[in-house]
């Protein structure tokens, strides 16, 4: 049983998408702090490097890896790499993501394709690079950034939602191929999180913090680091008997409530 002091990590190595920023920042920071070898992949070359800098200067193992992750070939490449210089991998946390607005009638075709291309196919190409790898070894993590917008109505994100919609089923049909290769695959849904993703969605910050004291019943938005918490219990030992799962991390969110 965890104790809250352990290395849940040590010997691990991990490879986290979108990690120079936000959420795959704050779980790479988690797996790395918890032991892990940890290899980031994110297009932003600046903050990557940034943020690499960081993890080693707190103690961190980690290289960084500037790519799009949807460039199939460079993905492949990445994982070839982190396998044959860093370690086996036993872990990935797929967080890369992009968020843009548009009614289902008003959506640019070109950003909708881009978001499915970023948003579901990129998670589709780093899951297919790293799972023949974990298969012969039939050992493995994978957990995968959704979004509550997959299981409910969003008005004007309509790309974004249905392709959170979509990593929530792919998650599924991972964990459906690989449960009998003792390979785990979830997802986690974040409700508001502080991060920069949401500036799209807001005017200034004073709409921010009225939609978000108005909509989520704890009343401020989640931290990257308490999404990371999660993904880190995902991806440990701790969560040996949970593969296929959906989990909400939202303030309540989505409860519901109605007074
Ligand atoms: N912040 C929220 O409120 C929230 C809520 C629900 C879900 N999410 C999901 O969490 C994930 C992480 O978001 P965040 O809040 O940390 O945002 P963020 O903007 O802080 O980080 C996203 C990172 O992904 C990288 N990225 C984007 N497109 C990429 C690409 N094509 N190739 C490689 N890297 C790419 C960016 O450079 C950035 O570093 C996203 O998938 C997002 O959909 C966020």
């Amino acid at each position: 049983m965890f104790d809250g002091t352990a290395a849940r990590f040590e010997g691990v190595t991990a490879v986290v998408t979108g990690a120079a920023s936000g959420i795959g920042l704050a779980a790479a920071r988690r797996l790395a702090g918890e032991g892990a070898q940890v290899a980031l992949l994110d297009r932003d070359a600046t903050a990557l490097e940034a943020a690499c800098a960081d993890l080693s200067a707190s103690g961190g193992s980690c290289r960084g890896f500037a790519l799009d992750v949807t460039d199939e070939a460079a993905v492949e490449r990445s994982i070839d790499i982190v396998e044959s210089e860093i370690g086996a991998i036993g872990v990935l946390v797929s967080a890369a993501g992009v968020l843009e607005s548009g009614s289902v009638e008003g959506q640019d075709l070109s950003l909708w394709d881009r978001t499915m291309e970023i948003n579901l196919r990129g998670q589709l190409l780093i899951a297919r690079a790293v799972l023949p790898r974990m298969q012969s070894r039939k050992s493995g993590s994978i957990v995968m950034v959704s979004s509550v917008s997959a299981v409910v109505g969003d008005k004007g994100v309509s790309a974004y939602a249905v392709s959170k919609a979509g990593v929530a089923s792919l998650s599924k049909q991972i964990a459906a191929e690989n449960a009998a290769n003792g390979i785990r695959c979830n997802c986690v849904l974040p409700g508001w999180i502080n991060t920069p993703f949401n500036d799209v969605v807001f005017s200034s910050q004073k709409e921010r913090s009225e939609e978000v004291a108005r909509t989520v019943p704890m009343g401020r938005e989640g931290t990257p680091n308490e999404v990371a918490a999660l993904i880190a219990f995902l991806s440990s030992a701790e969560a040996s008997y949970v593969t296929g799962s959906e989990v909400l991390i939202d303030g309540g969110l989505l409860l519901g409530v109605l007074s």
